[in-house]
C-alpha cells in the first residue's frame, strides 16, 4: 500500500534497548485494540475515526456551492473560531498558500482572515481596518457556541455586517459551524436564518478538522478538500491496520517509551515555515489530549533552520529532556538555484548551482546528527510534498497516534477538563451573574 507518512526509528537507536521498544509496541497494540474496539475512556468521541471515509457528499456539495457563491463576491471571509475550531484550517492554509499571497495582487479566491482566537483589542481594531475597506462574509465556528472569544468576534463582526448590508444581506454573508441541537450560536443561526453546518457530536474540537469545521475555510481559501480527504481516506486504511509496521503504532510506541525513560518533552521541527501553525495545531493535539493527571509529554515546537540559530543552542546542550520529531519533506513544490558569483567573496562558490532545498536537507541531516550526538532522540515523520493530499493523511496520522499514545498513558485522550479554570475565574473577574462568589474570593489575589 502507499505510504503518504512514513516513519523513520534510526535515530533512536542508542536511547532505547531492543525490550524497551518491542515493550513499548505490545503496549501501543493494546492501546489500538482499545481504540479501535471503542472500549476506552471518551469512546462516544470516537467519530473522527471514519470521518474521511464517511464524510457525506452532499456536506461536500454545499461547501462547493458557498465557494462559488463567495469566490467573486467577497474579498475577505472572516473566519471566527478559537482552538480546535481555528487550528486545523489555519495549519492547512498557512502550508498550502503562497508565502507572501498578501503581496501578490488580483487573487482568484478571498482572503482568510482569522478572528476570535484571541481577546486582543489591537487585534479586532487593525482587523476593522482591513475588513472595512473589503467585501466581507463570515463563518463562525464554534461546537459549544458559548466560548467567550469567538462569540465576542462573532458579535462585533455580525453588528458591522449588519450596519454595512443591512440584515437580510448580512445573513447571506454569514455560515454558521456549530453543534445540532445545543448552544447560543445554534440558537442564534436558527433565528437569524444562517446558512449553518453541524459538528457532530462525538467529534471533538481538537479532532474536527475533517469535519466542515476545516473543510470549509480550507474550501473558501481555494483549496483541493476532495484530495484533502483522500490522503486522510489513505491514512485511515493505514492506521486501522493491527500491525506492527502501523506508523501510528510506531510513533505512539517510540515517544511513550521516550517518556518512560525521562525524556517529557517533545519538539516537533520543521524544515519549512509553511509547516509553522501545522505545529500549533499538533501541539493543541497533544496537549489538550496527553496534558492531565499529573501526566503527558509537553509538546513544543520549532522551525528550522530559523530556530537554529535561537533555540539551537538549548537543543543541543541543555537540559536532556527533550526528543525531537521532525517533518521532514522530500520534495519542494517550487524551485530556486544558489547562483554562482565570480567574485565569490562569501566564499559560496561549492554550493553554487545547488537547489536551496539541497542545502536545507544537508542542514536537516546535519542536524539531526550533532543533536543525536548531543544526546535527543530523533524520530522523522516524512511526507513527499506539501499538498492537500499530504496534509490530509498528516492529519489523520497524528490524530490516531494521538489516541494510541494517551490510553498508553492511562488518559482520556477526548476530555479536557483543564480548560474551564481559566474561563471561570475570567467570567467571574468580568462580573458574570451567578459567579459572586469566585469573583468575591479572586478579588483579593488579582
Ligand atoms: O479541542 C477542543 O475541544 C477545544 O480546543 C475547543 O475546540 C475550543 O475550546 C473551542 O471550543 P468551541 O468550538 O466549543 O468554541
Amino acid at each position: 500500500m502507499e505510504k503518504a507518512v512514513k516513519i523513520n526509528l534510526e535515530a533512536i537507536n542508542g536511547f532505547l534497548t531492543r525490550e524497551e521498544i518491542i515493550d513499548a509496541k505490545k503496549r501501543a497494540l493494546a492501546s489500538f485494540d482499545t481504540l479501535i474496539n471503542r472500549s476506552g475512556r471518551g469512546n462516544d468521541y470516537l467519530g473522527w475515526l471514519d470521518l474521511p471515509t464517511n464524510t457525506d457528499e452532499a456536506v461536500l456539495q454545499r461547501i462547493d456551492q458557498i465557494v462559488a457563491l463567495w469566490k467573486n463576491k467577497i474579498e475577505v471571509v472572516v473566519v471566527i473560531g478559537i482552538g480546535g475550531s481555528y487550528l486545523g484550517a489555519k495549519a492547512a492554509i498557512d502550508a498550502l498558500s503562497h508565502s507572501f499571497g498578501a503581496y501578490l495582487g488580483k487573487r482568484s479566491f478571498p482572503v482568510i482572515l482569522f478572528a476570535g482566537q484571541n481577546l486582543s483589542e489591537d487585534y479586532m481594531a487593525e482587523l476593522f481596518d482591513i475588513i472595512d475597506k473589503k467585501s466581507v462574509a463570515c463563518v463562525v465556528i464554534s461546537k459549544s457556541g458559548t466560548t467567550t472569544e469567538p462569540a465576542v468576534a462573532f458579535r462585533m463582526i455580525r453588528k458591522s455586517l449588519e450596519e454595512r448590508y443591512g440584515k437580510v444581506e448580512a445573513a447571506n454573508r454569514i455560515v454558521a459551524i456549530t453543534d445540532k441541537s445545543r448552544g447560543a450560536l445554534k440558537e442564534l443561526a436558527d433565528s437569524e436564518g444562517y446558512e449553518t453546518f453541524i459538528i457532530p457530536d462525538d467529534v471533538g474540537g481538537r479532532y474536527s478538522v475533517l469535519t466542515p469545521v476545516g473543510l470549509l475555510p480550507i474550501a473558501l481559501a481555494g483549496f483541493d478538500i476532495r484530495s484533502l480527504l483522500r490522503g486522510a481516506c489513505l491514512m485511515q486504511k493505514i492506521c486501522h491496520l493491527r500491525d506492527d509496521n502501523n506508523p501510528a503504532i510506531e510513533y505512539a510506541a517510540i515517544r511513550n517509551a521516550l517518556y518512560n525513560k525521562g525524556w517529557k518533552i517533545e519538539i516537533l521541527a520543521n524544515y519549512n515555515p509553511k509547516l509553522q501553525y501545522f505545529a500549533e495545531w499538533w501541539k493543541q493535539l497533544f496537549g489538550e489530549s496527553e496534558g492531565k493527571d499529573g501526566k503527558g509529554i509537553y509538546p513544543a515546537s520549532v522551525n528550522y533552520t530559523t530556530d537554529l540559530h535561537s533555540m539551537g543552542q538549548y537543543i543541543q546542550s541543555g537540559e536532556r529532556i527533550l526528543f525531537e520529531s521532525v517533518l521532514s519533506v522530500e520534495n519542494p513544490s517550487r524551485c530556486a538555484v544558489i547562483p554562482e558569483d565570480a567574485r565569490n567573496m562569501d566564499g559560496l562558490n561549492f554550493i553554487a548551482g545547488k537547489r536551496i532545498d539541497e542545502c536545507n536537507k544537508m542542514a536537516e541531516a546535519g542536524t539531526r546528527i550533532a543533536h543525536v550526538d548531543g544526546g535527543v532522540p530523533n524520530i522523522r515523520i516524512i511526507i513527499g510534498n506539501i499538498s492537500e493530499y499530504s496534509l490530509g493523511a498528516l492529519f489523520y496520522f497524528f490524530e490516531f497516534a494521538c489516541g494510541i499514545s494517551a490510553y498508553m498513558m492511562g488518559i482520556n485522550p477526548f476530555d479536557q477538563p483543564g480548560v474551564e479554570d481559566y474561563k471561570n475565574n475570567m467570567f467571574a473577574l468580568l462580573g458574570k451573574p451567578g459567579y459572586e462568589e469566585i469573583a468575591e474570593k479572586l478579588r483579593r489575589r488579582v
